[in-house]
């Protein structure tokens, strides 16, 4: 096994790789956005990782880089990340064309996350 990369995340338990998860700017419509992005190994779906790290993720964008805005992009029909940005806390704001399909916009802002 080689040296972890950030953002990818093992298992404590066995250094088994399990997924990975971090932040990347995306052009949505012309406009620079920088996206949580999350994607696991499927065996390990389910066990609330990717709530996990998209959370982790949330708050390093906005509390040490310094972020504004964060999104994600998601296809419609996938729920289960979808439900993953909600409990984030990223409202659904809009659906526009990337990557040749429907992708739905989840975005929150820093404001939204300080007390
Ligand atoms: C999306 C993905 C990252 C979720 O990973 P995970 O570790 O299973 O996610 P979690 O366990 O943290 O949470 C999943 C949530 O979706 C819900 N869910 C799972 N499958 C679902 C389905 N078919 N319909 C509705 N909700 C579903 C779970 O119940 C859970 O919500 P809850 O905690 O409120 O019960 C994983 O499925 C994956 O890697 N998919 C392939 C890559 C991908 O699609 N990435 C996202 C690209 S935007």
């Amino acid at each position: 096994m080689g040296p972890r990369k950030p953002g990818q995340r093992e298992i404590k338990d066995s250094g088994e790789f399990a997924g990975q998860c971090g932040l990347t700017v995306q052009k949505v419509e012309d406009k620079e956005e920088v996206e949580i992005g999350y994607l696991f190994l499927r065996r390990f779906w389910g066990r609330g990782l990717a709530t996990k790290v998209a959370w982790a993720s949330r708050d390093y964008g906005f509390l040490t880089l310094g972020y504004e805005r964060l999104v994600s992009l998601i296809d419609p029909e996938n729920l289960a990340a979808r439900r993953v940005a909600e409990r984030v806390g990223l409202a659904l704001e809009q659906e526009v064309d990337k990557w040749n399909k429907k992708v739905c916009v989840y975005a929150i802002s820093k404001d939204e996350t300080v007390p």
